[in-house]
């Protein structure tokens, strides 16, 4: 991949801000963030640039579940997600939004312009609309059976099993997913985008001889394209969390605003040009006079190799570069919260840290479309034998002895040909790098890290330090390179050998053999770490508050109440036996609010159903409701923090297993808090019943 152009503006996908990000996110967040690294490294004007992805109606339904405006819903996200970027040590020069004054100048500007070019138009269509939601049904709301795979299950936009876009109706067998209706058709005039036009310049692009695409990609699009583009809807009905699309009213009938995935890769550009803005530069240089080089999944390869290249050709702004990565599993298989693979970027820092998966995911990623397991006996065995073992041992060892013995390096032995063959290993691992053969870069550098120890092994310095300082001072600028080289993929790694250097300075042509000075303490490099037997955890109880709205006698048992429940419109009232009648009277539930388990299995109690089940903090002398903090809606969910609840059906039998606790008032499970809610009157170590 020759790089041309100085100025070069890498992104990858946008996340949407509806959920936290996940290690399979962070596959091509740190794909990029490696790329953007090196680039710097040797001297390039790049930008890493990202933004939260905010609109469309899966955020706009969570926030109004979550009972919040989704402004602030998104902001919540757009925070989170910066955090944990941080925390893996993926640095975006800017890290945007696509709800902003930028993204929705620039949106409106490709709208009006390809409007003026006649690339727009408008067209009554029938579209799916759910009676009881009062609303019409966007995508990802209608699930049903792909037309053309036939896969059952799939959402109205895109098949996951075969990636084909279509549009709702024609899915077989359609059903509301917020309502469970089945929708019926209602008339309305939507905004076409013409990329039906852009089929022969599109397939020329992507297979033009210079054409940097991957062969898997070319065949995928030339596929898509030969069984024929159909013209692109870019418009959805209210309500909805997106742009308002200027003069819609007049011109269908109705508001309409811009399908989320029109303004998303706009957003891109919207975050380059918040970035330029504020750095006084023009992000039209970048964009005219640069290279665009986008990273993403291949799940979305439609939108960016398709839709958004299309209207690049139609406003005559020069194609973007695009780099695809394949989907990533855990233990082999798909990521799935039921099974403990689905693991937060928050979870995986629990467990281990974050260079840890940097490294694996270096050492799997290559030019190619590749899929990553992410494997953890393997990713255990990557850090402790390779990571650990070879590279950071070599480093450690060798500026820990230099510290130690020396202070500093004075002279330096003269290895001509062990330096050539370093030095022809290292351009070796740049062009790796430019070629996006991480997997290689990983090779050869462990490669230059073992002739650095076979070495340091053979000059065996610790027999006669006096007469060998010279050779240890050789190993020190082997690591001192490593740091270097080693950099866009383990920054921190990279930076604890360079302050121990005082070597402020970080690019590739300062790669040499004859740096001399003083060396100090170093921190550990990297560290060993150890399986866990769970990789996460799932909690088997949904929890549910609750307002008993009466109280009656068991007819059939003395110790029981039969309680009647409200859980709130979506779950309903339940009835519940509960055998609390020593503790409390009539009164003292009445009214209440309390934590029920609403996916307990339904039992008959003494001829009486319970639907549900009540929580209790026990200390041996009293009982206790456990109650909500502050005001809380019935029906509202209660979670323990940082952890996945499960709604399938729980015994009896495996609720008696589950140790819970109360400390300072707090609901505790394997040290994680009940969030939200307390147990009263009860002492410490009271057991949750
Ligand atoms: O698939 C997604 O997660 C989208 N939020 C990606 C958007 S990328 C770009 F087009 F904005
Ligand atoms: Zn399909």
């Amino acid at each position: 991949m020759p790089l041309k152009n100085e100025k070069i503006v890498i992104t990858a996908a946008l996340p949407y801000a509806n959920g936290s990000i996940h290690i399979g996110h962070l596959l091509e967040y740190i794909q990029a963030d490696i790329y953007s690294r090196f680039l710097k490294l040797i001297g390039k004007k790049a930008l890493y640039i990202c933004a939260s992805d905010m609109h469309g109606t899966p955020i706009e339904i969570n926030a109004q579940k979550a009972g919040e405006k989704p402004e602030l819903f998104v902001e919540k996200y757009w925070k989170e997600h910066q955090q944990d970027f941080k925390s893996f040590h993926i640095e975006f020069d800017n890290y945007y939004k696509t709800h902003s004054l930028e993204n929705k100048e620039l949106s409106e500007w490709f709208f009006s312009e390809l409007k003026k070019k006649d690339y727009i138009y408008t067209k009554q269509i029938s579209q799916l609309y759910d009676e009881t939601a009062q609303r019409f049904l966007p995508d990802r709301y209608i699930k049903g059976t792909c037309p053309k795979c036939k896969a059952e299950d799939q959402y109205g936009d895109v098949c996951e099993k075969c990636g084909v876009t279509y549009s709702p109706t024609d899915l077989k067998n359609p059903h509301s997913t917020i309502t469970n209706t089945i929708p019926v058709l209602k008339k309305s005039t939507h905004y076409f985008f013409k990329l039906s036009a852009f089929s022969a310049s599109l397939q020329k692009w992507i297979n033009a001889k210079d054409s940097e695409l991957q062969p898997e990609m070319r065949n995928w699009l030339n596929e898509w394209i030969k069984k024929g583009l159909e013209d692109w809807c870019i418009s959805r009905d209210g309500p909805y969390f997106g742009f308002e699309i200027p003069h819609s009213q007049k011109e269908t009938g109705a508001q309409k605003y811009f399908y989320v995935w029109l303004d998303a890769p706009i957003g891109y550009l919207a975050s380059l040009k918040n970035y330029c803005d504020k750095n006084k530069q023009n992000w039209k240089d970048y964009v005219y006079k640069g290279t665009l080089h986008h990273f993403i999944g291949k799940d979305i390869a439609y939108f960016h190799y398709l839709f958004w290249p299309a209207q690049f050709l139609a406003l005559n702004i020069p194609l973007p570069k695009l780099t695809a990565h394949g989907f990533i599993t855990v233990n082999g298989e798909k990521m799935s919260k039921s099974r403990g693979t689905f693991l937060t970027a928050q979870d995986f820092l629990n467990l281990y840290p974050a260079e840890a998966l940097r490294f694996y995911y270096a050492s799997h990623l290559n030019q190619h479309l590749v899929d990553v397991d992410v494997n953890f006996d393997d990713l255990v065995a990557v850090n402790n034998n390779v990571l650990t073992g070879n590279l950071g041992n070599f480093c450690y060892r060798v500026l820990t002895f230099a510290q130690k013995n020396y202070g500093a390096i004075e002279e330096i032995a003269v290895e001509g040909a062990l330096t050539k063959r370093i030095s022809d290993l290292m351009e070796e691992v740049k062009h790796h790098y430019e070629q996006l053969d991480f997997k290689s870069a990983v090779k050869t550098i462990l490669q230059i890290a073992d002739l650095g120890n076979a070495y340091f092994q053979e000059k065996e310095p610790w027999k006669d330090k006096e007469t060998k300082a010279a050779y240890v001072g050789f190993c020190v600028n082997i690591a001192r390179n490593l740091a270097i080289i080693t950099s866009p993929i383990l920054p921190q790694f990279s930076k604890k050998i360079r302050t121990a250097l005082n070597e402020q300075s970080l690019t590739w042509n300062t790669l040499r053999f004859d740096w001399k000075g003083e060396v100090k303490k170093i921190e550990l490099l990297v560290e060993k770490i150890e399986k866990t037997q769970q990789v996460s955890e799932l909690f088997p109880l949904h929890l549910c508050i609750g307002e008993i709205k009466d109280v009656k006698d068991h007819p059939h048992a003395d110790s029981l109440y039969v309680l009647n429940v409200d859980f709130g419109k979506t779950i309903g009232t339940r009835q519940v036996v509960v055998g609390l009648k020593k503790h409390f009277t009539k009164i003292q539930l009445q009214k209440k609010k309390a934590v029920f388990c609403i996916n307990m299995k339904k039992a008959k109690i003494r001829g009486e159903e319970s639907q549900a089940m009540v929580l209790v903090a026990d200390d041996g002398k009293k009982v206790s409701l456990l109650h909500p903090e502050g005001k809380i809606a019935v029906g509202t969910e209660v979670t323990f923090d940082r952890l996945e609840h499960r709604k399938s059906e729980v015994t009896f039998e495996e609720f008696k297993k589950l140790k819970m606790e109360v400390h300072d008032h707090k609901i505790l499970f394997k040290g994680k808090v009940l969030k939200r809610i307390i147990a009263k009157s009860v002492n410490n170590n009271a057991a949750i019943m």
